[in-house]
């Protein structure tokens, strides 16, 4: 029964590079049990990814990790810039491949949502002085004033964007997602509520999306376009209900740069699915009529919304978060028609 219903689901795909066995992604969650100091992931971090992987789970996308001390946003998130995080990685990915696993690293940089105490001492940084409204996660302390980054400091972050890509592939992994949504760093280049430069990373639309672009050709050249993801959202940590003024437009502007850089794997990010943004259409159907490679779909699905969306052809895998959380037995309750253990906030506070 199960097995049937969810048929569209486990059905094998080709993404990119990768040939997985079924379509169900592993959405990237940020979990908190790196070594705050370290920024390290230890045994309880690599059993919690090979489960997921025994289950069966297609892709998995790690929680995000850190391209240096300053990209930090809370405490205990892993980093991919020094030696020993590569090699704690090293020993999730060999987990995860011996069962049968494909699992590729989320690079991550917060930008603004931050305070200097979490960032390694250093203010915050983010393409104009201005401050976010809210609080440090698990922190506590409201978000600081972010310093305006000069040219040479966005050289040397796409720099170490693409050092923290070579590092993941050194670390096993089978490529590498960039973190380009939510109101993060590269977010912050691309809205104009974060971006009032007058150089050539602000103006337009098409201007803002300069520093995505220029990091994607980094991390595009460390690990090829077939394996590189990107995601990317109106959707802000500190301002969840944004739309962009524009959305058919704005959405537009993305998949060209996308196109221009050749990659063919696509992750546009929303909490609500089904929620019409423009023209009477949801995200992943506007994105879908205006790209050609393939689309992971995300945002508060179940299995029977995922295949439904699969078989319409509006996503070709689905990304499933807080659900992979509450059941590290996914694929298997769906194989065998069992019920979902439902997402309880408690789910959160160990790593099971
Ligand atoms: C605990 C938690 C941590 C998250 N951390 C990240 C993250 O590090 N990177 C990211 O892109 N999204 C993150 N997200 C968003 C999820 O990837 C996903 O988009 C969101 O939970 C919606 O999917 P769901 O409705 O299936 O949970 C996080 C979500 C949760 C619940």
């Amino acid at each position: 029964m199960g097995m049937i219903a969810n048929e569209a689901l486990l059905k094998p795909v080709k993404l990119g590079a990768w040939h997985l066995r079924n379509r169900v992604v592993m959405a990237p969650m940020t979990r908190c049990f790196a070594d705050d100091i370290t920024g390290v992931v230890g045994e309880d971090v690599v059993e919690y990814y090979r489960k997921r992987a025994e289950d069966g789970i297609g892709l998995i996308i790690t929680e995000g990790i850190i391209i240096s001390p300053r990209a930090k946003g809370t405490i205990g998130v892993p980093g991919l810039y020094s030696k020993d995080q590569i090699e704690g990685w090293r020993r999730v990915t060999d987990a995860v491949h011996k069962a049968g696993g494909t699992i590729i690293a989320q690079l991550w940089h917060v930008g603004r949502l931050t305070h200097h105490e979490i960032a390694g001492g250093l203010p915050p940084q983010a393409p104009s002085a201005i401050a976010a409204k809210g609080h440090v996660h698990r922190f506590g302390k409201p978000f600081e004033k972010p310093e305006e980054m000069s040219i040479s400091d966005i050289h040397e972050v796409i720099d170490q964007f693409a050092l923290a890509a070579r590092h993941a592939m050194l670390a096993g992994f089978d490529g590498v997602e960039v973190h380009g949504a939510h109101g993060y760093l590269i977010d912050q280049f691309n809205s104009d509520i974060s971006n009032h430069r007058k150089d050539g990373y602000g103006g337009s639309l098409r201007q803002r999306l300069t520093f995505m672009k220029e990091v994607l050709q980094g991390v595009v050249q460390e690990v090829g376009a077939e394996r590189t993801s990107i995601r990317f959202s109106a959707l802000k940590d500190d301002q969840p209900d944004y739309m962009w003024d524009n959305p058919v437009m704005s959405i537009k502007e993305f998949l060209n740069l996308f196109r221009e850089l050749d990659l063919s794997v696509i992750h546009p990010s929303t909490n609500h699915f089904n929620a019409k943004i423009d023209q009477g259409k949801t995200l992943h159907e506007i994105v879908q009529e205006n790209w050609e490679g393939s689309i992971i779909g995300v945002g508060n699905l179940t299995p029977a919304k995922a295949s439904h969306a699969i078989k319409k052809g509006t996503i070709n895998l689905a990304a499933f978060g807080r659900p992979l959380l509450a059941n590290s037995d996914f694929i298997n309750k769906l194989v065998h028609g069992k019920q979902l253990t439902p997402y309880d906030s408690k789910h959160l506070s160990s790593l099971f």
